[in-house]
């Protein structure tokens, strides 16, 4: 596959994929988004099967509000450690209204999936919807994130001069 696959519409997605966008879809029902009124959800398929969803949760201090992609995330090292994820869909809606909207992942959530990868020592799936209609698929999250600092960055001994 390459990094990226760009996928015209909905039912031109392969099953997996639609089966997990339809679950990050109903993981928005539990979205807390009452200052955004953006609703995100996201959902991982493992392995073995197993799908984890999460949603946003936002907060009155609106720094703490936490990413639908890092709650999934989070949770599925919590409850199934050592687990290994193939795939991530996201969507999101505004709420009140049923369409989705665009949502590609914020940088901070591909920083942490990247994380994820390095831990399970092999790349996941991330499927979204870019544009109106235009789903993309990814090869992996380190494709959506070049230049990526992770771990290796603080093991390297330095040999540029700054
Ligand atoms: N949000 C996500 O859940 N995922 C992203 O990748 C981008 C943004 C949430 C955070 C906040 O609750 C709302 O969308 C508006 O930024």
């Amino acid at each position: 596959m390459k990094d990226f696959e760009a996928v015209e519409n909905f039912d031109d997605l392969d099953q997996e994929s639609k089966y997990l966008v339809h679950k990050a879809k109903d993981a928005t029902a539990h979205a807390y988004a009452p200052y955004s009124r953006f609703h995100v959800g996201a959902a991982l398929i493992l392995q073995d099967g197993t799908v984890v969803t999460g949603a946003n949760q936002e907060n009155a201090s609106y720094p703490l509000c936490m990413c639908a992609e890092r709650v999934a995330l989070y949770a599925m090292a919590s409850l199934y450690p050592g687990k290994r994820i193939m795939k991530m869909a996201i969507v999101a809606h505004k709420k009140n209204h049923k369409e989705l909207v665009p949502a590609a992942s914020c940088g901070a959530c591909r920083q942490v999936m990247v994380e994820f990868e390095g831990r399970q020592k092999k790349p996941f799936e991330v499927v979204m919807l870019v544009e109106e209609d235009k789903w993309v698929k990814c090869s992996s999250a380190a494709s959506l994130l070049p230049f990526v600092f992770t771990k290796d960055n603080l093991e390297a001994p330095s040999k540029s001069k700054p």
